[in-house]
């Protein structure tokens, strides 16, 4: 594989793979010397044409981990503030040898039309675009999943799994729908019907507009972020009817199994679709979340970019000289 811009680009065995290196590399961070050599005189760039804390310095560091050369590339202060094209970066960044290209925007498609163009030889990595995918999200949170629930090892069959919110406008609910389903999860999305997209019928799970109802029959539950920027008409009448109808509160988290987890992308609008109470419960593993989502892009990195290639997937053979 060659690129990674849609979950759909991973089959069962090549998300496991994924996982399974992460996992690898995982053992690795636990270390005092937590760098690799591995990307040795790559260049990996982090293309932003959006806002973005946790994936970009995520990516960058996954990056540094494995000891490729990183670029920082931000649209606002670049020449892209000054109205060159997606074609013209591209043109430069091929240039200067980038060997990836990691790059979020706000246009869905931004990413296809980097690596399907002709314009860069390296390997581009779908960071966000749009409302459409958001892939490395729905790694690192298959991977929490399955650290949490399946014992860190093989898929996820037969996980029940909630994703509650503004679905319309998240591109982590698609991703994640995707690749929940290649891995065997049963997943069902809760919503308000006017943010569930057109043609979600097609998607291969369910839905329901009644979180009370999947509640206690859930294994792990995302709650998604109400998405104000994208949104131009009013979804839902206020703020206090969204949350009391589709936020996760204390009352709601005691309604969950036991052993539930709760997840969230980030960044969360405390008060709205999770309370301040559960967002710091035991129960919530966004920073699990954060710390998987640096393992798994070096997995993603280092599948698409390693010489060896990925069928000899051996991280640990490439110990830090000093560890
Ligand atoms: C998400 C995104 O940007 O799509 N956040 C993230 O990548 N961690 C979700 C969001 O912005 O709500």
């Amino acid at each position: 594989m060659r690129h990674l811009l849609s979950a759909a680009d991973l089959g069962h065995d090549e998300a496991v793979m994924v996982m399974d290196t992460a996992s690898q590399f995982g053992s690795i961070a636990d270390r005092t010397v937590k760098k690799l050599p591995t990307l040795r005189g790559r260049t990996v760039v982090n293309l932003f044409y959006e806002d973005s804390t946790r994936t970009r310095i995520s990516f960058e560091l996954a990056a540094k981990r494995l000891s490729a050369d990183v670029i920082n590339f931000a649209a606002k202060g670049s020449s892209v503030a000054k109205g060159e094209s997606l074609k013209d970066t591209a043109l430069t960044l091929e240039a200067m040898g980038a060997d990836a290209v990691v790059i979020r925007h706000g246009s869905s498609g931004a990413p296809h039309r980097l690596a399907h163009a002709g314009w860069i030889s390296g390997s581009v990595i779908n960071a966000g675009d749009g409302t459409h995918e958001h892939p490395t999200q729905a790694l690192l949170d298959a991977y929490t999943m399955r650290k949490a629930l399946c014992g860190g090892k093989g898929d996820l069959a037969g996980l029940r799994v909630a994703i509650v919110g503004d679905i319309l406008h998240s591109r982590v609910a698609r991703s994640n729908v995707l690749l929940l389903r290649t891995l065997g999860a049963d997943v069902t999305l809760v919503a308000p019907p006017t943010l569930l997209p057109h043609g979600v019928q097609a998607w291969p799970c369910r839905t329901s507009m009644h979180l009370d109802d999947v509640l206690g029959e859930v294994d792990a539950i995302m709650m998604l972020r109400v998405q104000s920027e994208r949104m131009q008409d009013s979804y839902f009448p206020t703020a206090h009817e969204y949350s009391q109808r589709y936020g996760l509160d204390a009352s709601r988290l005691a309604r969950l199994a036991d052993r539930a987890i709760v997840l969230h992308p980030g960044p969360m609008n405390r008060g709205m679709e999770i309370s301040a109470v559960v967002a710091d419960s035991g129960r919530a593993v966004m920073v699990d979340q954060v710390t998987n989502g640096v393992i798994v892009r070096m997995a993603v990195l280092y599948l698409l970019l390693g010489a060896r290639g990925p069928r000899d997937v051996r991280p640990d053979a490439d110990m830090p000289v000093s560890a």
